[in-house]
């Protein structure tokens, strides 16, 4: 029998998360500024983006946790060109956002969030409405934002979200688009769980009208399409 990874959710509404977060002058951070930017939402144990990191020498990532010791423990793993900041995604990102220098912020992934599927713990949930209306309002065009879960609700709803909010085009993903497959991806996939992922790519907002209408309701269980 396949040991399952247990999930314990954390509530990111509860007032332990909701402190102030310094956010750091990324030129003391990372050795070269000119890099583009990975940022990879709720990192969980940071080894993932320890990973990708040494594989991607030319990028900047930063890790964003809910977590605090997860987060303290991948303090140990950061690097020139890595960085892990425990903050709730949800109150900092345009914050975050603001902060990047200009134009470098190239990928985002969001692999795998928390599964919060009672109707009354949507508000829960790292993929919110508010959460993609401040992302297409501040990410720069071209930015791709790759999602995943093995929960295909939560799949739905951001594929929803970044597909009705208009301004972000669709494509299918057969596998992890960055070559590393993350901790929970592992284990789906050891657990031969069924993965749904997208990949966004934020495009000019003369895609509202189309993109409702452009993206076809998925097959059972089966891989999302995009009829561009
Ligand atoms: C199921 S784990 C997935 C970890 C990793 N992305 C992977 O695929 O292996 C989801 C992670 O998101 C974090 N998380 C949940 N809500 C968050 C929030 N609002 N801000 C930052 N991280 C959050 C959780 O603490 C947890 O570590």
């Amino acid at each position: 029998m396949t040991a399952h990874r247990v999930r314990r959710l954390t509530n990111p509404l509860s007032a332990v998360y909701q402190k102030n977060v310094e956010i750091p002058n990324w030129e003391s951070i990372w050795n070269d500024l000119s890099r583009p930017i990975h940022l990879d939402i709720g990192c969980g144990k940071g080894g993932y983006l320890l990973e990708l990191s040494k594989q991607n020498p030319g990028w900047n990532f930063l890790g964003t946790e809910l977590r605090k010791p997860w987060v303290e423990h991948a303090r140990s793993f950061e690097a020139q060109n890595l960085y892990y900041l425990h903050c709730n995604i949800n109150l900092w990102i345009e914050a975050l956002l603001n902060s990047f220098p200009q134009n470098q912020l190239k990928r985002i992934s969001i692999q795998f969030p928390d599964p919060w599927v009672k109707k009354r713990h949507l508000k829960r949930r790292i993929v919110t409405p508010q959460l993609v209306e401040i992302l297409t309002k501040y990410i720069p065009m071209e930015t791709e934002v790759f999602v995943q879960s093995d929960v295909e609700a939560v799949f739905q709803s951001m594929f929803d979200l970044f597909g009705g909010q208009g301004g972000f085009q669709f494509s299918s993903v057969t596998g992890n688009p960055f070559g590393l497959e993350s901790e929970w991806e592992k284990d789906a996939l050891v657990g031969a769980r069924p993965i749904w992922r997208g990949l966004f790519v934020r495009r000019g907002h003369d895609l509202i009208s189309t993109q409702k209408h452009a993206i076809k309701a998925p097959p059972l269980g089966g891989l999302y399409e995009s009829l561009f």
